[in-house]
């Protein structure tokens, strides 16, 4: 077993210009993580305001320190860029691009109808502030806040979002996304009949595209992608739903357009990414739509998910007192959208304050490949454990399963979820985020490599591979070292493994 102590002796072994940046880093994520696991810090205070803490507080200072940075509204930021393009094809909506992060579990949850029992409520999944205050998972938590206000038909929203996630080249736990609606409100038209012929109107106005679709489902199915029977005709749901997929194939088009021009101009270009854009739909589900789908995009060689969306859910609507709308909503992650437009290989990246990065981007010409400008050797280092023989529960350790490109259609990882409430033994999120508190942005890619129960005594045992690497600078192995025995002595201390 490894000892704390060991790992203290051999931080004070490392070399004196080191020792500040591990301590700096760990210390402070540390001391901010177990008072937050014995909830002794009375309060948080993010961007100035207080918050109580409770049990449930579980926000790491390192994730705070990036709070705010507004990255999508930063002039020349490859996000902000992205998030432009995006906007470009929504003529005459209004752009929402400034509203804070924390939001109540009724914004983020309840007001979008997810049940009590959702996985995504779990603290596995979720950064809370406390019991009721969170990071906003995604930007749907302001939907009903918006259709409430209600001062556009049509809107967009971007921001950043927080997910305890995955640690690889593009899972981040602070990502953005970007929400979009629009509805019609079926008393300015003379009947509901109008209303549905000005769905199809503006259908037809839409920019034509020559796009190749898959589409092999029906616009609705009772049993996986029900039409709200209750509130629309078949027709408005397939009217809804062909406009809501032309305006996204067309976003879509407009995206990739500018990728290939970019690739071409930077003579890049081969043949598989020369090949013809093609796009396909898929069935979804999501608790605030219905119908809903996901839009998957044949990019180099593999179907890629950019973004999900559907039929507004009319209880949702009702609840922000707009009974009388019918539309649709879409989400999008921007960051992946960024990476391939750009080429970026590494979703750190974007957080990088390095003038070699943030100067290749200019708003004025905006769409060129990003030119790598040092690539440091990986420090990979394995980490192998027994689970605790007495615990009984559920287990989460399945990133082979859920491949890194198979992450939720607007970002984030889709991993194996335990039920809300539900305390596991072991999650696999639980040690991604000890990873990322001791090696912060040091870790490039954790995954699991073994799981093997033992046949005599049934117990389970783990191996993690982390790949340690640093985007600005080369690490050092004594760094490294020091950094994987804090990651062990964690994993022994937090969540009683056994090292093997
Ligand atoms: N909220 C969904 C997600 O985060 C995306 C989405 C937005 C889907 C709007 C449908 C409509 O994955």
């Amino acid at each position: 077993m490894v000892k704390l102590a060991c790992s203290t002796a051999l931080f004070w072994a490392l070399p004196t210009n080191i020792r500040p940046l591990i301590r700096i880093a760990y210390l402070s994520q540390r001391r901010a993580y177990s008072q937050s696991k014995c909830s002794t810090r009375k309060q948080l205070t993010i961007a100035g305001v207080d918050y109580p803490t409770d049990s449930w507080t579980n926000v790491p200072r390192a994730i705070l320190s990036n709070y705010g940075r507004k990255l999508h509204i930063s002039q020349h930021h490859p996000l902000a860029i992205t998030r432009q393009l995006i906007e470009s094809r929504f003529v005459g909506f209004k752009n929402h691009n400034n509203l804070p992060g924390v939001v109540t579990v009724d914004q983020n949850f309840d007001s979008l109808g997810f049940a009590p029992d959702h996985p995504g409520r779990s603290k596995t999944d979720t950064y809370y502030v406390n019991e009721s205050t969170l990071l906003r998972t995604h930007t749907t938590a302001h939907e009903r806040d918006i259709f409430r206000d209600n001062q556009s038909d049509g809107w967009t929203l971007a921001a950043d979002v927080y997910r305890r996630d995955a640690v690889d080249r593009s899972h981040y736990p602070i990502f953005h996304q970007m929400e979009g609606a629009l509805t019609w409100h079926r008393p300015n038209f003379s009947s509901r009949d109008a209303c549905l012929d000005a769905i199809k109107d503006s259908l037809r106005k839409l920019p034509k595209h020559d796009l190749a679709v898959e589409d092999p489902n029906p616009p609705f199915h009772p049993d996986h992608n029900p039409l709200q029977e209750k509130y629309h005709s078949p027709e408005e749901a397939e009217a809804v739903g062909a406009h809501l997929k032309r305006s996204l194939e067309d976003v879509v088009v407009t995206i990739f357009t500018e990728a290939d021009k970019a690739l071409a101009s930077a003579g890049q270009a081969s043949s598989t990414e020369q090949e013809p854009l093609k796009v396909r739909w898929v069935e979804a589900f999501f608790p605030h739509t219905s119908p809903s789908w996901e839009l998957e995009v044949w990019w180099r060689g593999d179907w890629l998910e950019v973004l999900g969306c559907g039929v507004i859910d009319q209880p949702l609507l009702i609840r922000a007192n707009q009974p009388d709308r019918i539309g649709w909503a879409f989400g999008i992650g921007l960051e992946r959208i960024a990476m391939l437009l750009f080429g970026i290989p590494d979703i750190r990246l974007f957080w990088s304050k390095d003038e070699r990065f943030l100067r290749q981007f200019r708003a004025a010409d905006p769409y060129k490949r990003f030119q790598p400008f040092s690539k440091h050797p990986a420090a990979p280092r394995d980490v192998a454990f027994w689970l605790p023989a007495s615990a009984q529960g559920p287990v989460v350790a399945d990133t082979p399963a859920s491949n890194s490109s198979a992450p939720s259609p607007a970002g984030g990882q889709r991993t194996e979820t335990v039920k809300a409430g539900v305390e596991p033994v072991f999650h696999e999120n639980d040690l991604m985020e000890v990873v990322r508190m001791i090696a912060g942005d040091a870790v490039e890619d954790v995954k699991l490599i073994d799981d093997f129960t033992h046949p005599k005594n049934q117990r389970r045992s783990l191996c993690y591979r982390v790949e340690y690497r640093s985007l600005e600078r080369t690490l050092t192995a004594e760094e490294v070292n020091a950094m994987h025995e804090q990651v062990c002595s964690e994993l022994v201390g937090r969540f009683n493994v056994e090292i093997r």
